[in-house]
């Protein structure tokens, strides 16, 4: 199945996004380089690895750094990019001649940015590698590498590797997508949006959780290796575990809710979806249902005002707190909590339905770097005591690109840290909403001068208004 299938995927390989995309990074590297006082620096690609005792290994995954100036499928192991302030970067592209695996071409299309020099042994690269960081360098000290560090690295011993100074500073710059990377964003916006429209009509026709998750990857034309993170596909009280994983091939007897949490990469970039739904049926619709159903529906417009707050210089710590008041609001209305909204925020019985933060930087990794970093040089702001999992404590910017995915979830262990006694909680009806697991809904928004772009919600009407279902 070809991947660029639909008229609304956005054309990233245009020079104007391109020569932009090239210009933002090779400027901030060189600032950056400048600033810590260094030459040069090699982004290397990796290794490949071994599983304890075998010749086999888990898929390949490149360092990020590099999969910002090349796509993943040219990101090969050994292959590594040479920058230094004022040059042209230059590409290593390890191109070994193997009958084992397919090598791929180099990529030659991107030779406007990028010198490529192809090198068909490791050794040839590594050698070259050292001779041209030392060409680019005044002192030793001045070369700077940042990769995974290996037996197999060839790291000379007055190299620098992996400097914080360096890495802070690429990790603070990268919240900001450029104009091709929110283009890349919006058709893996598309992908995730095609494969949860075909996951919500499995589960509507009966399928399993592997069945869900089967048609998720045939409507989004991804394989297991390429998708951005493992599905989340969580049936009934499944949807409880925040980052469930097993798939279950067999249906329950019943089944009540469905939880899918899964994006769509495309040149490397990530979406980051979450839907859940209500399994109606009009014959076994019962009062629990109901309860459930209204408990979507709030959770949907708690979304939506969340979603209405973020602006630039808003802090997200700020929207974490008022996703929780909103979410007290909601439990007490429902009847979940038999008190008043304000004593379930403060006295925090909200945090025992939402363990998790309200979102986090996305971008070439999902959970993308530098989101608790508030300055260039590497200061960080952690997290408030009672939300350790917040992932993003920065102020919001222009051009960011988040994830709000406000959650309610019926979790045993959590909830077996209250008493019984404790009349707050309407353990009757909680104990009915078990069967349902919880209810998690993530968008992903590019924060604009006023507002946000919604990358989520565009995508799925983009793909509704070319008549995919
Ligand atoms: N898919 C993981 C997350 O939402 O953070
Ligand atoms: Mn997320
Ligand atoms: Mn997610």
């Amino acid at each position: 199945m070809q991947r660029n299938f639909m008229n609304s995927y956005t054309e990233i390989d245009t020079p104007a996004l391109l020569n932009e995309h090239y210009e933002i990074i090779q400027d901030r590297w060189d600032q950056a380089l400048t600033a810590c006082q260094l030459d040069v620096v090699i982004l290397h690609a990796g290794a490949a690895r071994f599983y304890f005792e075998d010749d086999q290994g888990p898929r390949f995954q490149p360092n990020p750094h590099l999969l910002q100036w090349i796509p993943p499928e040219y990101a090969v192991a050994n292959s590594c990019l040479l920058l230094s302030p004022g040059q042209k970067p230059c590409l290593l592209f390890y191109q070994p001649e193997d009958y084992w695996h397919a090598t791929p071409a180099a990529p030659e299309h991107l030779s406007t940015y990028l010198d490529i020099k192809v090198f068909p042994t490791h050794g040839a690269l590594q050698t070259y590698c050292a001779d041209h960081a030392h060409k680019c360098a005044t002192d030793p000290k001045g070369i700077a590498f940042i990769g995974e560090v290996t037996d197999q690295t060839q790291l000379q011993s007055n190299w620098q590797a992996n400097p914080p100074q360096l890495i802070h500073r690429a990790h603070f710059a990268r919240a900001k997508k450029t104009e091709y990377e929110l283009a890349a964003m919006r058709n893996a916006s598309q992908m995730g949006a095609l494969g949860h429209n075909a996951a919500a009509q499995c589960f509507t026709d009966g399928g399993s959780e592997f069945d869900v998750h089967m048609a998720y990857l045939t409507a989004s034309a991804q394989n297991e290796n390429e998708l951005p993170y493992g599905n989340i596909v969580a049936q009934n009280e499944n949807a409880a575990f925040l980052h469930y994983q097993l798939q279950k091939r067999e249906c329950a007897a019943v089944q009540h809710s469905l939880l899918i949490d899964a994006g769509g990469a495309f040149r490397g970039y990530a979406s980051d979806i979450t839907r859940t739904y209500l399994k109606t049926d009009a014959n076994t619709t019962n009062e629990t249902d109901s309860v459930f159903l209204e408990l979507l529906e709030r959770m949907q417009t708690h979304q939506d005002k969340l979603i209405a707050a973020i602006a630039p210089e808003q802090n997200y710590v700020a929207l974490q707190q008022l996703m929780h008041q909103q979410l007290a609001h909601i439990l007490v209305d429902t009847n979940i909590l038999r008190c008043s909204a304000t004593e379930a925020f403060e006295s925090h019985l909200t945090e025992a339905f939402c363990p998790h933060g309200l979102g986090h930087l996305l971008g070439l990794q999902v959970h993308d770097v530098g989101g608790q970093q508030i300055s260039a040089t590497g200061d960080l702001q952690p997290p408030p005591e009672n939300y350790p999992s917040l992932r993003f404590t920065r102020p919001i910017t222009q051009d960011m690109v988040l994830t709000v995915e406000p959650g309610v979830y019926f979790i045993p262990a959590l909830l077996s840290n209250y008493q019984a006694e404790d009349r707050r909680f309407n353990w009757a009806l909680i104990e009915s909403l078990k069967c349902y697991g919880g209810i998690r809904i993530e968008d992903n928004v590019r924060v604009l001068t006023t507002g946000v772009e919604n990358l989520t919600r565009d995508a799925f009407a983009a793909i509704q208004s070319e008549g995919h279902k």
